[in-house]
């Protein structure tokens, strides 16, 4: 086991140290950065959602005043490999999804480009699409494997056998729409050629492998891109991977006489272009013994993805450890569709997957006559029901009892329907979280003396608005055992040493345990009193206890919603999620990233949803006036806690991550404390008002 690291620094709610700089507009966002004589693109997308390009005329929009080049199929850079459809920009006039890059204008200002790109004339041989999702779809397949790297299917013992048998069943099937990332920054890119050497300003949950993406596609080496992104306005995952803006940027540079390219995607376009949630429809199934005791769990799953390029959401792969039952069946089957390509959301899988299987588990309380946390303490595994390991640690219960002194769960309605203050229904729900702890291999970090004092601490990780500049600084000054002032901190660059993206909650933990090791060897080499000068580049300790452990972080979420009895608007009036995450390195930036996530799990019961027009291929609520996020006016009393925890399972800092837990199971509780308000039962988000109108 990992040696524990004092706290000093960590433990304290230290104030982002980029706070200052960003509330008074002078931190440089991707798009921001100064650069000599920069060009803007504008892009031309696909209006039809499959079939090919037969001609285009740019000849109208070549003529504007101001307009530089346009660049179609027929005169753009041919690319290195095009075997990835997502990165092919412009390779070829096929078309795989409306929305798709088809030509693109660069100008001297954004406007002229605009303009321009609106006078590019496109002529189609459309070809027969398919963008309508249902579970039933005849094209439905297997993939080999799902996101995260975890096998489609598994099964285990004889559900169909255990169902039969059991003294109580639930079955029923529960859909969640599509969900689209809407960070405040869009997604945007500047990129320069100089020479042979590439250089970009990109928003990006990892300069390392936007690097590493991009060097195959334009054929040459990695060291020869270097990346910026000092300061990113949120991902959410769909930055956490470059997307084909950023090629058609680099591509643009190709064509701009030598000067930087400049491009930002609009609102709109985002939802063609920066990945989304796949919609779901999970059949869930439930037995259980007359004490509530589960003896089967199935948990199938139906999703889409792009019939360009593969992306599956492992939706079901939280049922596989979530409780004690001996059988078990999960699987995920995929529906091709020509629609945009799908991607990383935060919590993928855990996060619609707990919508399904957390509101079955309120439903199956409900048949078992149980109080739904005592559902919980009675299907409460000793060791991983799916590899058998233990866990590192698991605090569910406890997050549950924890939360349910404070959140008043004793005032809940035994029947339900059964508050009504003022013309609302009250109702109160509960739902666990859980969400996996990853580790990122391949990190490395350098650590430099100045002489005066001050330590130079260098990772290529990235800050996308969590709070990794404060954090890593924290962590930063007790492995090194300075004071705080004495870390200079440098992220977010390619001339830093590698380091994974700021995904998979992954982030914290894999950089601070590598600083924490920098910081070890630093001290072998160098004795407690370095010379000026003196510098020490070390890479990730090796895990000795790697794969001995079943590492997860949980929660318990409790919501409090009240449904207007005529007119059936739903309002979350209170919100508190209890986690047990392992250390948290900074309690103001942790509870930020806790109840933003619950914040998230609001818009995702109550608002959001991408309604795509078959016949078109077209997300038509494609922007925030009719994709609705939750606003000031949609969140109530929400609040995070946790339990004071280190898991030195997870490494020397003690940390699980934060990042993603907070959206999982969120809905559900909502959805669970709708049902106890109302006694109508939403198994399809989002709870919009018409379904409380039976
Ligand atoms: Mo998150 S979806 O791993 O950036």
């Amino acid at each position: 086991m990992a040696e524990l690291l004092a706290s000093k620094a960590m433990g304290t709610s230290l104030r982002r140290v980029d706070g200052v700089a960003k509330v008074r507009g002078t931190a440089p966002y991707a798009f921001d950065h100064p650069v000599e004589n920069p060009v803007y693109l504008f892009p031309v997308q696909a209006t039809i959602a499959r079939g090919t390009v037969s001609w285009i005329d740019t000849a109208e929009a070549e003529a504007v005043a101001g307009v530089i080049a346009v660049l179609t199929h027929l005169n753009a850079p041919r690319l290195a490999r095009s075997d990835d459809a997502e990165y092919a920009v412009l390779q070829g006039p096929g078309i795989g999804f409306r929305g798709q890059f088809i030509a693109a204008v660069l100008a001297e200002t954004g406007e002229i480009a605009c303009h321009a790109a609106g006078l590019v004339a496109v002529g189609y041989d459309i070809a027969v699409h398919d963008a309508s999702f249902t579970a039933g779809h005849p094209g439905q397949y297997t993939p080999g494997q799902v996101n995260g790297g975890a096998v489609p299917d598994t099964a285990a013992g004889d559900v169909e056998a255990a169902l039969a048998e059991a003294a109580v069943v639930l079955d029923q099937t529960y859909t969640t729409p599509a969900g689209h990332n809407n960070p405040m920054e869009p997604h945007s890119t500047v990129a320069a050629w100089e020479g042979d050497s590439l250089v970009l300003y990109d928003s990006t949950q990892g300069v390392h492998a936007v690097r590493q993406t991009l060097a195959p596609l334009f054929g040459i080496a990695p060291e020869n891109i270097q990346v910026a992104a000092p300061n990113v306005g949120g991902g959410f995952g769909s930055k956490g991977l470059p997307h084909a803006h950023v090629v058609l940027a680099v591509m643009a540079a190709q064509c701009s006489n030598g000067r930087p390219v400049k491009f930002a995607l609009t609102r709109q376009q985002m939802f063609s272009l920066a990945g989304y949630r796949t919609p779901t429809v999970q059949h869930v199934r439930l037995g259980a013994d007359g004490a509530g005791r589960l003896t089967a769990i199935s948990h199938e799953v139906v999703e889409l993805t792009s019939r360009i390029k593969e992306f599956a959401e492992q939706t079901a792969v939280p049922a596989r450890m979530m409780y004690a039952a001996p059988n078990r069946r999960t699987s995920h089957r995929l529906v091709p569709l020509d629609v945009p390509v799908p991607s990383w959301m935060r919590a993928p899988g855990e996060c619609p997957g707990m919508f399904g299987l957390e509101t079955a588990m309120d439903e199956l309380a409900e048949a078992c006559g149980l109080d739904p946390l005592e559902l919980r303490a009675r299907n409460e595994p000793d060791l991983d029901p799916e590899t058998g390991k233990p866990f590192s640690s698991r605090h569910l219960l406890e997050c549950f009892t924890t939360g349910a002194g404070r959140f008043g769960w004793d005032r809940r309605s035994a029947v339900p329907g059964g508050r009504l203050e003022d013309g609302w229904r009250v109702g109160i729900g509960a739902a666990s979280a859980t969400y996996p702890f990853y580790r990122n291999p391949g990190n490395a970090a350098r650590i430099a003396y100045g002489g005066d004092g001050t330590y130079t601490v260098q990772i290529g990780a990235a800050d996308l608005g969590t709070g990794s500049w404060t954090v890593l600084a924290q962590i930063a000054a007790d492995a090194l055992d300075c004071p705080l002032e004495a870390v200079r901190l440098e992220i977010g660059d390619t001339s830093l040493p590698v380091a994974s993206v700021a995904g998979g909650s992954s982030g914290t933990a894999s950089w601070g345990g590598t600083i924490i090791a920098a910081a070890d060897a630093f001290r072998k080499e160098h004795g407690d009193r370095p010379p000026a000068g003196a510098a020490t580049q070390a890479a990730a300790p090796e895990d000795p206890e790697a794969g001995r452990y079943a590492l997860h972080s949980f929660g318990a979420q409790f919501a409090e919603v009240r449904v207007h009895a005529d007119t059936g608007e739903l309002r979350v009036s209170r919100m508190l999620g209890v986690f047990s995450a392992g250390r948290i390195i900074n309690p103001r930036t942790a509870r930020s990233q806790f109840i933003g996530g619950m914040t998230m799990g609001i818009g995702m019961a109550l608002h959001e949803a991408g309604i795509m027009d078959p016949r078109f291929g077209l997300v038509v609520n494609h922007d925030l006036a009719d994709y609705h996020i939750p606003a000031n006016a949609d969140v109530g009393d929400v609040d995070a806690i946790w339990l004071e925890e280190v898991d030195l399972h997870a490494g020397a800092l003690g940390a699980r991550g934060i990042g993603e837990i907070g959206i999982t199971g969120a809905a559900a509780a909502i959805a669970n404390a709708a049902y106890n308000a109302t006694g109508i039962r939403i198994r399809e988000l989002p709870l919009t008002a018409e379904k409380f109108l039976s």
